[in-house]
């Protein structure tokens, strides 16, 4: 959902473009419908178009600017199309102000209609271009850089995360936010802004983060933060333990298939959070209700935790979308939990939430990106140890959050058979990541389809959900994940000759009533490809394909294993049809607009 970098170098004889480039190719996952870069040697230079990087920068050479300070963008459209005029950097008239935004000017036609009035003249259909030319309006008044954006901010509805420069006064940038994310790295060679850190893991890994109307100003000796009230403050210094690599593709062909394949891993890390959350557990207390609030796949891994916690702590529990809650909001008491699931701890939906429950109810954040948002603004906070997720279709963030909810509900109903079991998950994820090649011919039989169901039972149900999330979001393909209880509800009419339904069918109680769904479709021609037990021969007659998994893996257990070899069908589905299965059409990682 845009991406925004700053760099200003220290030695004022290097350019900054290349490193610059580098931080914003970075970011590609949050908006790849247009780049831009703007960079100040005794002018102000841009060079921007529409198109994903590696294509504008075969155009343009992104590196070949000159300067040692500069700002840089990737963009998802939110307001105008995606072209050269609305890509970012946005400029005043003059061409001495640079801006590069992420989030939504809400009033921006009334702010506009008001500039035009006084005579400035627009290029773009974006938002942001009213920000340079608020800037520039107050810079003519009098003011400075840093309170020319301080009075533009007064102004502006909505969220933001902005950097700025001009060459009315050079050799500084001045940045500054509100409901999107921004983070300072603090370098060896330079100082950095930027929406997220895997752009800059690579030169700074101390960070500060700004909070909401703090202005920040870099300039080659340092990094000053002014608060709301225009005082300079200290702000206090963190370390991110993410390293340069945990960002790139080492010898893989996507983010994504690496990503799949640093799922055990992810896991593993994650279980070594138990001490902290038995901490959290213990500081519970009166706990009555359990809600949470999620978007996307981790509403997903929400879904699970509700099953977790009612079946095994035996606490009420709801799941409601981050985008939906307010109608939920007035049920909340002193003696709800209300956990906040996040990859990104930035989604724009889930952070409005967050602030109305921690009004009334005690709030817990499950998020992968510490610093973040939610990792500052909820009462508890679980770091999922993931490490960056770059790919777009969350993946071991998926597993993590779930590893992380399992422990929670084991945890909470003292369940050690449960813990114990959570050690295996790792073994059985590579287990299923040694038959990688069996999911491969399975993809190539079936890329022809244009929908798919996706069925699964109880705790299978999520995973069919997320299965079919997975499919649609990166290959195109209409995925519709059902509980198979609900099929002879309507889906069953869908149901003909050939269409692949995909069942998730893990040993256990909702085993013998699955195989009752998967013979109803089975029987009006649907291609079925289950997952289930290794030693389950009944689905070698009935299914047109079979992906084995572990018979150890219990259904309670199953979601974590079980979504492996459906994220690695759509992977697979995705390659062939020749789409980048890391950056999906019309997608980001991170939403930071309602
Ligand atoms: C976007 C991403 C999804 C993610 C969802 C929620 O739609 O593409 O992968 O599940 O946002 O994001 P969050 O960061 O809050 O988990």
């Amino acid at each position: 959902m845009c991406g925004i970098v700053g760099c200003i170098l220290k030695n004022n004889d290097k350019n900054v473009a290349p490193i610059l480039f580098d931080c914003i190719s970075k970011l590609e996952y949050r908006g790849y419908d247009s780049i831009g870069l703007a960079t100040y040697d005794g002018d102000i230079h841009i060079k921007k178009d529409k198109g994903k990087i590696d294509e504008v920068n075969q155009k343009l050479d992104l590196p070949d600017m000159p300067g040692n300070f500069g700002i840089a963008h990737v963009r998802w459209a939110t307001h105008g199309d995606p072209s050269k005029l609305n890509a970012h950097p946005q400029i005043d008239e003059k061409m001495q102000i640079a801006v590069v935004h992420n989030g939504i000017i809400e009033n921006n036609s009334k702010l506009k209609a008001d500039l035009i009035a006084e005579g400035h003249t627009f290029k773009s259909d974006t938002d942001t271009e009213v920000i340079p030319h608020l800037i520039e309006k107050y810079m003519n008044e009098g003011f400075d850089l840093e309170h020319a954006l301080r009075k533009t901010i007064e102004l502006l509805d909505g969220a933001y995360a902005i950097a700025a420069i001009s060459s009315k006064e050079p050799d500084k940038i001045v940045a500054t936010r509100k409901d999107s994310p921004l983070i300072v790295g603090l370098g060896d060679d330079g100082y950095y802004l930027a929406s997220d850190s895997p752009a800059i893991l690579k030169y700074a890994n101390n960070i500060i983060y700004p909070e909401k109307g703090e202005i920040v100003i870099l300039d080659k000796n340092g990094v000053v933060v002014h608060d709301e009230f225009d005082n300079p403050i200290n702000k206090e210094i963190d370390t991110i333990d993410w390293t340069p690599e945990m960002a790139e593709k080492e010898g893989y062909d996507h983010f994504m298939i690496k990503e799949i394949n640093e799922q055990a891993d992810a896991v593993k890390r994650t279980l070594t959070q138990k001490d902290n959350i038995q901490k959290i557990i213990d500081e519970l207390d009166d706990l009555s209700r359990i809600c949470f609030v999620a978007c996307g796949t981790s509403y997903h891994a929400s879904l699970t935790g509700k099953y977790l916690l009612e079946s095994l702590a035996g606490i009420p529990t709801d799941v409601i979308l981050a985008s939906e809650f307010k109608f939920s909001a007035k049920t909340l008491d002193e003696n709800t939990l209300v956990i906040f699931i996040s990859q990104s701890g930035e989604t724009a939906d889930s952070l409005k939430a967050l602030d109305v429950a921690n009004k009334t109810s005690k709030t817990l954040g499950i998020v992968n990106v510490a610093g973040s948002s939610i990792t500052r603004r909820a009462h508890y906070v679980i770091q999922t140890q993931a490490g960056p997720e770059i790919g777009v279709a969350a993946t071991k963030t998926y597993v993590s959050q779930l590893s992380a909810i399992y422990l929670f509900a084991a945890l909470l109903s003292d369940n050690q058979e449960l813990l114990d079991e959570l050690n295996k998950v790792p073994d059985y994820i590579d287990d299923v990541l040694k038959e990688i090649d069996l999911i491969k011919s399975m993809s190539e039989r079936y890329n022809y389809a244009k929908d798919f169901f996706y069925l699964g039972r109880g705790y299978s149900y999520p995973t069919a959900l997320e299965g079919a999330l997975k499919l649609k979001e990166i290959s195109y393909i209409h995925g519709e994940g059902y509980a198979a209880g609900e099929l002879k509800h309507g889906p069953l009419a869908l149901i003909d000759e050939g269409i692949p339904v995909v069942v998730v069918i893990p040993p256990g109680d909702s085993h013998k009533k699955t195989m009752s769904n998967l013979e109803e479709v089975k029987s009006r021609g649907a291609r079925v490809l289950a997952f289930g037990s290794e030693d389950d021969d009944e689905l070698d007659e009935k299914a047109t394909e079979v992906f084995k998994i572990n018979s150890e893996v219990s259904e309670i257990i199953a979601p974590l294993v079980y979504i492996v070899p459906l994220q690695l069908l759509s992977y697979y589905i995705t390659v062939e049809k020749g789409f980048d299965p890391d950056k999906p059409r019309n997608l980001a990682k991170c939403v930071t607009v309602e």
